[in-house]
């Protein structure tokens, strides 16, 4: 029956690495691949939603709360006015808050730039909808973005940028500069801006996170989308939001209402316990995000691996294999897993464009290949024995016995 599936479908292929998350499991190694807490989701929020399934919150809802909320929220982070009844849609996770936005604004053949390495999930959305991603390569070591690169790749077909910042896998935080530089080209080319700031809470040595929707000229061209899942540790709650000028808002509430009908409500209620957190809980667990960033960072180092780049924001490192390494991104991984017992992400996932020839031989190897995606957002026990059991396979020279 293969034949009767749509193109999208056909063109959406499992990705290599769900092999390697079989081997992750049939070898019983330690989780550093997904993005997701392993610790356990504070104990007021969990009561909240308790509660609210108790009090028979349990059917189809919109509420209302979580808009006054944000609306409240972003003028006094970001500046910006937002009416909460007519500027928010609240959706299943960013994830169907990106989808939404996508397929509210992207008609087939309409151009998106993504920036390179990429977080998987826009890919699709955008080919859903007919439309055509366009990478622009972040450069490495610092993934600093390329003006030029940048503006040469916009054409008269470009509808909109996509920014994640900070941003997933490499943990970039992009610049006071890059952002007047994407503000400004949108605004030139007339296009705009989808953001995911689900890491907005999650930074590290910077005063203020800076959204781009609140530089000059933004703020009507961008829809901001986030959620709860990083920020409060409830990935599986699916709560997240899309913040847009009115008409934008109302399209994607329209496209939500006809996928999934509502967010679920119980989780909707107890997203008011959660936003409405003290500022002790943020300060929190960006310092607790950080000691983990810091202890990943040593441990990573400590068995050889190079780290150019520390990152600023999310709990995802970005390491490049040792210098002298002679297997790929997937063969290092699956190494990893069989003789350390521990998971990682191959770096190649995130890349979807290949190098020119030009390229390699500037750049004098495929980096494409070399880079592995640890996620530390992880209990200390966890990292500890992830340390324990990589510092078991290092040799006299501090690397990792994998060749
Ligand atoms: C950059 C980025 N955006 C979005 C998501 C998913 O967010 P949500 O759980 O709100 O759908 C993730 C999850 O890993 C992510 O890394």
């Amino acid at each position: 029956m293969e034949e009767k599936l749509s193109k999208v479908a056909q063109s959406l292929k499992p990705s290599p690495i769900q092999e390697l998350s079989h081997l992750a499991q049939r070898c019983n190694a330690i989780n550093l691949a997904e993005g997701f807490p392993d610790f356990p989701t504070p104990s007021e929020f969990k009561q909240a939603a308790i509660s609210a399934i108790n009090s028979d919150f349990n059917q189809y809802r919109h509420v209302q709360g979580i808009c006054d909320h944000l609306a409240k929220d972003i003028k006094q982070r970001h500046g910006l006015h937002v009416n909460p009844l007519t500027d928010i849609a609240i959706c299943c996770g960013q994830s169907e808050a990106f989808a939404a936005a996508v397929f509210a604004t992207i008609n087939p053949g309409d151009e998106v730039l993504l920036f390179e390495p990429v977080y998987e999930t826009y890919e699709a959305c955008i080919t859903m909808a007919g439309g055509i991603p366009v990478y622009v390569k972040l450069d490495p070591p610092h993934w600093t973005l390329d003006l030029d690169r940048f503006l040469k790749s916009f054409t008269v077909r470009t509808k909109a940028v996509v920014l994640n910042s900070p941003h997933n896998p490499t943990g970039k935080v992009f610049t006071a500069d890059e952002l007047d530089a994407i503000a400004e080209a949108c605004c030139k080319m007339d296009c705009l801006a989808i953001t995911d700031e689900v890491y907005e809470h999650i930074t590290y040595d910077m005063d203020k996170y800076v959204s781009l929707a609140s530089l000059p000229g933004m703020q009507q061209r961008t829809i901001i989308t986030s959620s709860l899942s990083k920020t409060f540790c409830v990935t599986g709650w699916r709560i997240g939001w899309a913040v847009a000028s009115a008409p934008i808002a109302s399209a994607i509430r329209n496209i939500h209402v006809k996928l999934t009908d509502s967010a679920p409500a119980p989780f909707q209620e107890a997203a008011l316990t959660a936003l409405i957190s003290p500022p002790e809980y943020f300060e929190t667990l960006r310092k607790d995000y950080k000691e983990k960033r810091d202890y990943i960072v040593r441990i990573l180092l400590g068995v050889g691996l190079q780290i150019h780049f520390v990152p600023q924001g999310s709990f995802f490192v970005f390491a490049e294999l040792p210098e002298n390494c002679p297997l790929s991104d997937m063969e290092f991984v699956a190494e990893l897993i069989k003789k350390a017992g521990v998971a990682a992400v191959p770096g190649c996932t995130f890349f979807r464009t290949k190098l020119s020839h030009k390229e390699l031989s500037q750049s004098g190897q495929d980096y494409q290949k070399r880079y592995i995606r640890f996620a530390f957002c992880k209990s200390s026990a966890t990292l500890s024995s992830a340390e324990q059991k990589m510092a078991d396979i290092v040799d006299s020279e501090g690397y990792l016995q994998l060749y």
